[in-house]
Order: structure tokens, then C-alpha cells, then sequence
């Protein structure tokens, strides 16, 4: 498995595992005007194949923000999302933020006892963050300057 810069032919794929993976998610046109204005973009690739990806930025001069992260179903618990993120906060840390932020679904246990393991720690809760009414957990890594 190979963590790589993300390329245009990626997006359909890309695309497709984001579906799978949020009731809410983003539309093509979303990633490519992201990855247009420059923000982060990684693919992980298993034997050629996009098994998933990481889409991060600097959202305010200190702050770094993972706007999206999914590993495709049948190939969760292969460490692909460790590798994503990881590479993600090496790219971002290169930058003078002092903490990386991201949203949850408050019912995506999975994914907060994920990012729990790198020590993300939980900032606050946002009722009815998401359409569907969920609330989201903020978390956020604290980055020594
Ligand atoms: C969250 C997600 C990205 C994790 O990706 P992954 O490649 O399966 O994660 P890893 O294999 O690197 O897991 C590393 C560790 O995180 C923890 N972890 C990962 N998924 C977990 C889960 N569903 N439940 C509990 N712990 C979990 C475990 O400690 C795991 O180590 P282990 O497999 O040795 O027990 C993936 O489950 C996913 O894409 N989910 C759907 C989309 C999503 O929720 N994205 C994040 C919200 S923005």
C-alpha cells in the first residue's frame, strides 16, 4: 500500500468511496474545486487500485482542518486511514499551525475511536451539524509551533 498525491483521473474513485461512506457527501464538482485552489489531496493505493483518500487544508492562518478522510469498506483495518492521516499531519505541520481540527458524526464511533489513537482530543459537540438532524464532535490535535 502506497499513500500518493491525488491526480484528476482519481476523482471518480475517489468519488465513489465517498459515497459509500457518508450519508452526506461531498459532489465531484466539491473535490475538484478543493483540489483546484490547492488543498491537500493523498490517495492511498493497494496494487494500483484507490482504496482510499484524504482531503486537508490550511482553513485559517493557524489552523489546519481534515476536510474529509474514508478508506473504502473492504479495505477498513488494513491501515490505510492511519497512513492517510498520518501523512496528512506530517504536510500540515509543516505549515505554523497550532492545531489540526476536524468534524465527526457524533454517532461515527468508529471513526472518533480512530482518530483517538493519534490523540486527537474532543473540542465540543455541534447539534444538528449534519442535515439528517446528527450532531457532529469537533476534535482537534494540538501542534507544537
Ligand atoms: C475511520 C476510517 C478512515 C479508518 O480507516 P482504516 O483504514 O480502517 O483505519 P486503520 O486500519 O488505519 O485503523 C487504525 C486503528 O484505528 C482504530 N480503528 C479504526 N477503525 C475503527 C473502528 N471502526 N472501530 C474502532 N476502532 C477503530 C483501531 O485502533 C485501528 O487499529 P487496529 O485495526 O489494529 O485495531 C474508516 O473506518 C472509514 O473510512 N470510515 C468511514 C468514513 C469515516 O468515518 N471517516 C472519518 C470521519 S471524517
Amino acid at each position: 500500500m502506497i499513500i500518493r498525491e491525488f491526480v484528476p483521473n482519481d476523482l471518480k474513485r475517489v468519488c465513489e468511496i465517498e459515497k459509500m461512506s457518508f450519508d452526506e457527501s461531498y459532489e465531484l464538482n466539491m473535490f475538484k474545486q478543493l483540489y483546484d485552489i490547492g488543498a491537500g489531496f493523498l490517495v492511498a493505493e493497494d496494487d494500483g487500485y484507490v482504496v482510499g483518500y484524504v482531503l486537508f487544508w490550511i482553513k485559517y492562518e493557524n489552523e489546519g482542518h481534515i476536510i474529509s478522510l474514508a478508506v473504502d469498506k473492504d479495505y477498513q483495518r488494513k491501515q490505510a486511514g492511519t497512513k492517510l492521516l498520518l501523512k496528512a499531519i506530517n504536510v500540515l505541520s509543516l505549515f505554523k499551525i497550532n492545531k489540526i481540527l476536524l468534524e465527526v458524526n457524533e454517532n461515527n464511533e468508529g471513526a472518533i475511536e480512530f482518530y483517538k489513537k493519534f490523540n486527537f482530543e474532543v473540542d465540543r459537540k455541534v447539534p444538528h451539524y449534519y442535515n439528517n438532524g446528527d450532531g457532529a464532535i469537533v476534535m482537534y490535535l494540538p501542534v507544537k509551533v
